[in-house]
This record gives structure tokens, sequence and C-alpha cells, in this order.
């Protein structure tokens, strides 16, 4: 038996495939690499969805302005609410007929509610009124307009070839909640409410944070070798290195880590955390040479997600809001599948008196 489902296959996907083992990440049939370089997010949706860019961006656009109708309703409950939980609340005020109600798909309704809903939520922890969408912008740009940022050129990229890069990524537990859901014909909406629910915890989307945290602790050049040895000698991990699956690089963290370099600025904590990064490969492979440990996604998408200029509150919503891309995708493909997901326990518990043994009990 495989606890925690390690290596069991759960479905037959077209959508992704993590090969760990040469550190690749495969979406759609085009490396990530490729994907997060010349791809706009709408072209990536297109392919894991169907359709044509054009149309996909457009209904996103759509998707929006539908749901910053439902934005005043949403304030209203989730005063004090932190922005994932109120992303949460936000999803689950969609009803699976209020797509076709506005003439769109699911996911695209899904999908643009994200960026309305998490700019909204996190302008009213500040006081502020929420922003429109503009729906001739993209998502991405759209995004850093309504939480009332600077939309320029680069940050605008920057996030869209984030969001590519984490669009999709097998069937990490997220994927995996949205197609148990889904495989219970439960609706897409149901589905993306469950799959952000795995989402928020800090072993699934909630790292990236406590890279920024590690780096402020550290503080200093100086403190850098002594910070990680004192670490490492106390069995601590550091944030942003190791990964369960890749055994080779992530690739993630590579394509961040070309976008970081985009956004490279005087006195940004880049150059910092270059430094930081190297001692700990360095400390890492001296405590452990015969297991390959290297940088992780997270790593670069703290960086990233802090050049682009988003605060730290954010960035499990950013990750959510790329996300939501694959959750649709595995919703629609396990929909069309149509067998219920329905895994086996095994009983460990006691017998009824003069009970047969019971093998595997479902
Ligand atoms: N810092 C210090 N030591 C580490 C780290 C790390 N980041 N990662 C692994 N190790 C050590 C382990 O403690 C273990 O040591 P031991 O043999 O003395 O017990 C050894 O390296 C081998 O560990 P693995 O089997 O490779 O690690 P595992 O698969 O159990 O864990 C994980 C993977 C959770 C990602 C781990 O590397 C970790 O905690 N990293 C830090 C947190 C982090 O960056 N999380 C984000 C991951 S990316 C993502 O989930 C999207």
């Amino acid at each position: 038996m495989t606890v925690g489902l390690e290596g069991v296959v759960a479905a037959e996907t077209r959508l992704s495939c993590v090969d760990g083992a040469a550190g690749r990440l495969i979406i759609g049939g085009y490396n990530v690499e490729e994907l997060a370089a010349e791809w706009r997010l709408a072209e990536v949706a297109a392919l894991l969805w169907g359709g044509e860019a054009a149309q996909v961006s457009a209904q996103l656009g759509a998707g929006r302005r539908a749901a910053a109708g439902k934005v005043p309703e949403l304030l209203a409950v989730t005063a004090g609410a932190s922005v994932i939980e109120g992303l949460r609340t936000g999803w689950s005020l969609l009803c699976d007929g209020d797509a076709a109600e506005h003439d769109l798909p699911a996911p695209a309704l899904l999908a643009g509610a994200a960026p309305v809903f998490i700019a909204a939520l996190w302008r009213a922890g500040r006081g502020a009124e929420p922003i429109a969408p503009d729906p001739a912008l993209d998502q991405a740009g759209d995004f850093l307009a309504m939480l009332g940022l600077d939309p320029e050129p680069a940050a605008t990229r920057a996030l869209e070839r984030y969001l590519i890069t984490i669009s999709d990524h097998g069937m990490n537990a997220s994927t995996f909640t949205a197609r148990v859901v889904a495989s219970t014909r439960a609706g897409p909406v149901s589905a993306v409410v469950a799959a952000l629910c795995a989402l928020k915890g800090p072993l699934h989307g909630g790292a990236p944070g406590p890279v920024l945290d590690m780096l402020d602790e550290i503080g200093e050049v100086g403190e850098i070798e002594p910070w990680i040895a004192r670490a490492l000698d106390g069995g601590e991990r550091l944030m942003g290195f190791g990964h369960r699956i890749y055994r080779a690089r992530d690739p993630r963290a590579d394509v961040l880590k070309q976008v970081v370099a985009g956004l490279r600025r005087p006195n940004s904590r880049i150059a910092f955390a270059e430094q930081v990064e190297a001692a700990a490969l360095a400390a890492l492979s001296e405590r452990h040479p015969d297991r390959p440990l290297d940088t992780n996604v997270e790593f670069y998408t703290a960086l990233a997600l802090d050049a682009i200029g988003l605060p730290r509150e954010l960035f499990t919503p950013a990750f959510a809001m790329g996300r939501v891309i694959g959750w649709c995708a595995h919703i629609m493909e396990q929909e069309q599948s149509g067998r219920i997901i329905r895994p086996a326990s095994r009983y460990t518990g006691p017998l009824p008196a003069g009970a047969a043994p019971v093998k595997l009990a479902g």
C-alpha cells in the first residue's frame, strides 16, 4: 500500500506531464520553457481548454466583467477574511448556471473571476474601493490595474509568464481534488472551490511567502553562511530548495529565474537572494552528497512576485489565479471520462467477535 498515493496513477491526461527524473514539465505537448517564453496566457488556456486564443481572451474579459457584478455581495460577507479565504467565498457565490446566463463557458467565468475577486478583496482590506475590470486588457494587466498597481509592460509580461509557468502540474493535490469532485458530477464551481481549499495549505500553495521570510531573517550578506549553517545544524529545511518529484532541476525555477532577471532593479533583493541561493546549494550538496537538492519553483516565485510588486499576502492567491486554468481543464477532462474516483482504504480497526479477517475494505 502507498500512503499518500505516491506513484499511483489516478487518471489519464493529455494536459501535463511532470518528468521528475529528467527535470521536465510538458504542458499540452510543449515544454514549459517554450510556453513561458513565447506564448500568451489566453493561448495556453485555449491549448488546455480547446478553442481559439482570441475567443478565449475575449471570454476571460467577459468573465471578469460578469464577476465584477458579484463584488458588492462578496465584500459584504468577507470583512476581516484573508484574501485567499475571500477568494474561496467569491468562487462559492457563483452558481453553475451563471456562466450560461452570461453566454460564457464555465472556465472563462471561474478564471476571469479570480483577478476580480482577489483585487477587490485586497483593496477592501486597505479601505479602498474596488476598481472595475477592463475587458480589453489581458488577465495579467487587468489584475495589476484592478489592484491599483502600474500595469507597465515588463511587470505585466513577467506576471503573465509566471501564470503560464504554474498553469498546470500533473496530479498535484489541488488538481486531484478538483478531479475527485468533478468525478461526482458536482459541477465546475464546486470542483474549483474544493481545489482552492486544497491549494491554500502550507504544504501546497503556501510556500513562497516563507522564502521571503527566510531572506528577511538572514538580513545581510555577512550572515548568509552562518545563518544557513545554524539552520541546517538545527534540522531546519531551507525554504525554496528540494522537491518530492523533481530529482533533477525543477524546470519552473529556471523559467522564473529568467523572469526575475528581466525585472532586476537597483537595490532589489534579487542580488542578495542569488548569494543566498549559491550558499544554500553549496551547503546542501556538502551535507547531502548523494541526494541532489536544487532550487525549486517557490524560491524564484517569491522573487518574481515580489519584483512585480505583489505583496506577500497575494502570493498564494496569484498561484490560484494561474492554476485555475489547469483545474478547469482537468475538470472538463474528468467529466468526459465519466468514472467516479473512488479509491479503497485498508481497515485497521477491530473486527466483530468471530469475524473473518478483512483483506481490503472500501
Ligand atoms: N533544506 C534542508 N534539508 C533538506 C531540504 C531543504 N530544503 N530538502 C530536503 N532536505 C534533506 C532532508 O531533510 C533529507 O535529509 P535526511 O536524509 O537527513 O532526512 C534529505 O535532504 C532528503 O530529503 P528528500 O527526500 O529529498 O525530501 P522530501 O521529498 O521528503 O521533501 C520537500 C521534499 C518537502 C520539498 C523538501 O525538500 C522541503 O521541505 N523543502 C523546503 C520547503 C519548500 O521549498 N517547499 C516547496 C516545495 S516546491 C512545491 O511544493 C511546489
